[in-house]
């Protein structure tokens, strides 16, 4: 059973992040979706709002959501995961996701980062994008399923 571990922020999930997660499904037995608390990015949704969202939009089989929190390597090691999955969008991407990889190699030999590229129509989106169009009222449906616009619209008319 070869387990791999999505991390990431999700704040908000988006078509961009589905697309990964449909890519590592089909390489990997299971995949953990785990949404990282990332207090320093200050969340517009909190970690539970996030993981719900996923599960809303993500139901797919041999895909879970979680969260986590801590150094990923131990969370990673703890669920008997293989393998980390990142998104690799453009080159602006590779410098911090190598130093990224380089150190969890560094702190758990057994763990390997594979790398995925989504699909090119969501290289140019990232969920910081996502939450300011959003936050002025604009148009997000073609960056994030219609549970995630109406979650949005929720978060920002509180
Ligand atoms: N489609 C759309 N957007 C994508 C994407 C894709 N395929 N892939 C990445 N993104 C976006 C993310 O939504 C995020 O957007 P934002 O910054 O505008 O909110 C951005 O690209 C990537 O942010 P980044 O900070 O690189 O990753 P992350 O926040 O998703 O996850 C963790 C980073 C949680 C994996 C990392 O901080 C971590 O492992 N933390 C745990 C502590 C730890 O172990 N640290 C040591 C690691 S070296």
């Amino acid at each position: 059973m070869k387990k791999a571990i999505y991390p990431g922020t999700f704040d908000p999930v988006t078509y961009g992040h589905l697309d990964i997660i449909k890519r590592a499904v089909r390489l990997f037995d299971h995949v953990i979706v785990s949404v990282a608390e990332s207090a320093a990015k200050n969340p517009l949704f909190t970690a539970e709002e996030r993981v719900v969202m996923i599960r809303e939009v993500c139901e797919i089989d041999n895909v879970s959501v979680d969260r986590f929190k801590g150094l990923l390597v131990d969370y990673a090691t703890e669920q008997n995961a293989v393998a980390l999955i990142r998104g690799l969008r453009a080159v602006s991407d590779f410098e911090y996701e190598f130093q990224m990889a380089l150190v969890n190699r560094k702190l758990s030999e057994e763990l390997s980062t594979v790398f995925l590229m989504p699909h090119e129509q969501y290289t140019h989106l990232n969920s910081s994008i996502v939450r300011e169009v959003a936050s002025f009222g604009g148009d997000v449906s073609p960056y994030v399923p219609p549970q995630i616009v109406q979650y949005l619209k929720e978060k920002f008319s509180e």
